[in-house]
């Protein structure tokens, strides 16, 4: 996934590498971006990338090129396009589940929808590395690419910005991990099956650990307990589209107080009094 450079990370991965993993490109769009600006780069981008503001410490990009198909089909009728207010995070938004589950697709949908910053923790491991996860899990193993992605997690986690994050599927494998999404964040789990998900991932060579579906069902099966155990809320997704889950999600999130109206900045507010005197 092609992301913004320069945003005090390690290199990004190239074009080519940037699109190995065949997620649909990702990418965060500051929240300053025009309208008509919006629409062409949205224009250009894959299926299944990303946007939302950018948080700090780094703009995660997006996987450049489309390989996976977006999160959840469509399916029934659509949520309501209206205009929301902007809102605000309390804490971070982790989204866990497992692979094809729609957590980017969502945390995108939300971010564009809310003005939320949305980080995605897998392409911003990538770029922190300069290496696509498919080349971390063939060259290094998969413990060492776990061992990257506690330490993204923890510094995703602790920024004093609190993003909407997208978990990668195996987040829930270390018990250092399940502490620092309880300690750090609300966890939302998309729950999906993965026969579900096999359907939706278009492109499973960037996926080492999805392999074959007998597989996927057996590590779907063993991590379903790790995932409901780490969430504090629970999305089931099937036959939900994106605008639906993400609308689901932000209900909960507002139960539980995790999100607020986004101050207005003096500018704004100067406009708003204009207007109705
Ligand atoms: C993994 C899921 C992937 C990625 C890596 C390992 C897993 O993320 O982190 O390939 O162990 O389930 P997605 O869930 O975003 O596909």
């Amino acid at each position: 996934m092609a992301k913004p450079s320069g945003n005090g990370q390690g290199p990004a991965p190239s074009g080519a590498d940037a699109t190995a993993r065949g997620e649909g490109g990702r990418q965060n769009e500051g929240g300053k971006r025009s309208g008509a600006r919006r629409r062409k780069r949205r224009g250009k981008r894959g299926a299944g990338q990303r946007e939302g503001a950018a948080a700090s410490p780094a703009a995660p990009e997006k996987r450049a090129a489309s390989g996976r198909k977006p999160g959840p089909k469509r399916q029934g009728s659509p949520a309501p396009r209206r205009e929301e207010a902007p809102a605000a995070l309390a804490r971070p938004v982790f989204f866990v589940g497992f692979m094809g589950a729609g957590k980017t697709s969502v945390s995108r949908y939300m971010a564009r929808r809310w003005k939320f910053s949305a980080i995605d923790l897998d392409v911003y491991l990538e770029r922190r590395e300069g290496r696509v996860i498919r080349d971390i899990f063939a060259e290094d193993g998969e413990a060492a690419f776990r061992a990257i992605e506690t330490d993204v997690l923890r510094e995703v986690g602790e920024s004093p910005n609190p993003s909407l994050v997208s978990c990668g599927g195996g987040i829930v494998e270390r018990s250092e991990n399940r502490e620092l999404l309880e300690r750090l964040g609300t966890v939302v789990h998309l729950r999906v099956s993965a026969d579900e998900a096999a359907g939706r991932i278009s492109n499973k060579s960037t996926r080492p650990l999805f392999n074959d579906i007998e597989g996927a069902r057996a590590l779907c099966e063993r991590r379903a307990p790790l995932y409901d155990a780490a969430a504090d809320v629970v999305v089931d997704t099937a036959g939900k589209s994106v605008a639906q889950i993400a609308y689901e999600v932000m209900g909960a999130l507002r139960r539980r107080g995790d999100v607020r109206p986004q101050p207005k900045d003096g500018q704004a507010a100067a406009e708003e009094r204009d207007t109705l005197s």
